[in-house]
C-alpha cells in the first residue's frame, strides 16, 4: 500500500465521497486526533434496551469507541489496574516466547512459522496471565480472540452471515465470562478481573456489563495488532540484515526497532472519527456528521515529517510515528505491545542462526484496518 499512501499524502486532506474525508498527512492527522470536536462514535445508536453503566448512561460499547467524558472513568479505571500489573512482566514475556520458540524448534528443526508459532500464541498468552486466566483456558482464549476480531472490521464492510457470527460469539463470550467473573468476586486473586471488582469506591466501580465488554475490547485490541507488529518486525529486519546484525550484538537497540516497525510498517493502518462540528482544515472544510478517515500509515511515512521515509532507520531521531493514536484514546495497551515486541524481535534475533525468509513477500491477511502476514516462514540453521 506504500507508493498508494505516497500518492495519497501529496494532498493531505481530501474527499473520498459525498460524506468522507482522507487525511494522509502527519500534522493533520495528530490535529484530528486530539480534537475534541471528532467523535469514535461512528453513528448515532439507538439506546433504547441499552442497560445503564456507572455513570448511569447507557453503555454504548467499549471505551475505544465512546466519546468522554464516559470513555474517561472507564479508561482511568482500567489503567490504574492495568499498568502496575504489566510493569513487573519482562522476564514472564521472556520466558513465554523462549517456550514458545523452544518447543517449535524441537518439533521441527531447520524452519518455523513466525505468526503461528511465536507471534499468535504471544499476546493471548500475555493476557491470559494479566487477567489470571489458566493454562488449559487458554486455548479458549485464543479462539474468541479470534473470532471477535471482526468487531474491528467497519460494521459496513461485514457481511450479513458475519454480523450474525459476532453476534453469536458476543453472546458466546459473555456466557462464558460470567462464571469467571463471578468466581472472582467469591475468591478474588491478584490479577486484573479480581482488581477491577473489588478495588476503589463501589459507587463508581464499573457494572458487570462495562466489565465484560472492556474484558473483550483488551483481548481484541491487543491480539491481532501485537502479532501483526511481531510478524512485521520479523520481516522488516530479514529484509534488513545490517539492523539484524545491530540488534544482535547490540539488545539495547530492541526499543529503537521497535519504534521504527511501528513507523515503517504500523499494524494499524488506518483509523475514523465523525466531526461534531464544521471544521476547518487545510483551507477545507468538513462539515459535521461527516466522515474523516485517518491515514496513519501514510503519516508514518509523510516526508514533511520524516527524512528518507521509506527508509528503515532504528536510529532515526524524534521518532513521533502515529502508529497507537494520539489524543485522548492514545493506545491503552501501548507499553504492553512494546514490551512483547521487543523481547519477541530480540529472541528471534539472538537465538535463530542465519534466518532467512522462505517468501519474500510473504501471503498477506486481506484486511484493510490491520496490515501483516498471515504467514511467515523463516529458515534457520538452528539455535545457537
Ligand atoms: C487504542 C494500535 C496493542 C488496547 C489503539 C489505537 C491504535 C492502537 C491506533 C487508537 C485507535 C483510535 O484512536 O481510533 C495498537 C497497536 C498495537 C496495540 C499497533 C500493537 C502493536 C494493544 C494492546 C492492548 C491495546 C496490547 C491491550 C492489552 C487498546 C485499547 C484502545 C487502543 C483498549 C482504546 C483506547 C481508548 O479508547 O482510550 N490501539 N494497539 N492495544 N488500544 Fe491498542
Amino acid at each position: 500500500p506504500y507508493p498508494y499512501f505516497a500518492e495519497l499524502c501529496r494532498v493531505p486532506v481530501q474527499r473520498l465521497d459525498a460524506d468522507t474525508w482522507l487525511v494522509s498527512s502527519h500534522e493533520a492527522i495528530t490535529r484530528l486526533l486530539r480534537d475534541p470536536r471528532m467523535s469514535v462514535q461512528d453513528r448515532d445508536i439507538d439506546t433504547t434496551d441499552a442497560p445503564l453503566g456507572s455513570d448511569g448512561e447507557p453503555v454504548t460499547g467499549p471505551f475505544l469507541f465512546r466519546d468522554p467524558p464516559h470513555h474517561d472513568s472507564l479508561r482511568e479505571q482500567t489503567m490504574y489496574r492495568f499498568a502496575p500489573r504489566i510493569m513487573g512482566l519482562r522476564p514472564n514475556i521472556e520466558m513465554l516466547v523462549t517456550g514458545l520458540l523452544d518447543k517449535r524448534l524441537s518439533d521441527q528443526p531447520g524452519q518455523l512459522d513466525v505468526v503461528a508459532e511465536l507471534a499468535y500464541p504471544l499476546p493471548v498468552g500475555v493476557i491470559c496471565e494479566l487477567l489470571g486466566v489458566p493454562p488449559e483456558e487458554e486455548p479458549v482464549f485464543h479462539s474468541f480472540a479470534g473470532r471477535l476480531t471482526k468487531a474491528l472490521d467497519p460494521e459496513e464492510t461485514l457481511t450479513e452471515q458475519e454480523i450474525t457470527e459476532l453476534a453469536v460469539t458476543r453472546r458466546e463470550w459473555r456466557e462464558y465470562l460470567m462464571p469467571m467473573i463471578a468466581q472472582r468476586i467469591e475468591h478474588p486473586g491478584p490479577d486484573l478481573i479480581s482488581a477491577l471488582l473489588t478495588d476503589g469506591d463501589p459507587s463508581t466501580r464499573m457494572t458487570l456489563v462495562e466489565l465484560g465488554i472492556t474484558l473483550g475490547m483488551l483481548l481484541i485490541a491487543g491480539h491481532e495488532t501485537t502479532v501483526n507488529l511481531v510478524a512485521n518486525g520479523t520481516l522488516a529486519l530479514l529484509r534488513h540484515p545490517e539492523a539484524l546484525a545491530r540488534l544482535r550484538t547490540d539488545p539495547e537497540l530492541a526499543a529503537a526497532v521497535v519504534e521504527e516497525v511501528l513507523r515503517y510498517d504500523p499494524p494499524v493502518q488506518l483509523t475514523g472519527r465523525r466531526a461534531t462540528a464544521d471544521i476547518e482544515l487545510d483551507g477545507h472544510t468538513i462539515r459535521a456528521g461527516e466522515h474523516v478517515s485517518l491515514l496513519l500509515a501514510a503519516g508514518n511515512r509523510d516526508p514533511r515529517r520524516f527524512a528518507d521515509p521509506d527508509a528503515f532507520w532504528p536510529e532515526r531521531p524524534n521518532n513521533a510515528h502515529l502508529a497507537f493514536g494520539g489524543g485522548v484514546h492514545y493506545c491503552f495497551g501501548a507499553a504492553l505491545a512494546r514490551m512483547e515486541a521487543q523481547v519477541a524481535l530480540t529472541v528471534i534475533v539472538t537465538r535463530l542462526d542465519n534466518p532467512r525468509l522462505v517468501d519474500d513477500p510473504p501471503p498477506y491477511r486481506p484486511n484493510m484496518l490491520l496490515r501483516g502476514p498471515e504467514q511467515l516462514r523463516v529458515a534457520h540453521d538452528g539455535i545457537t
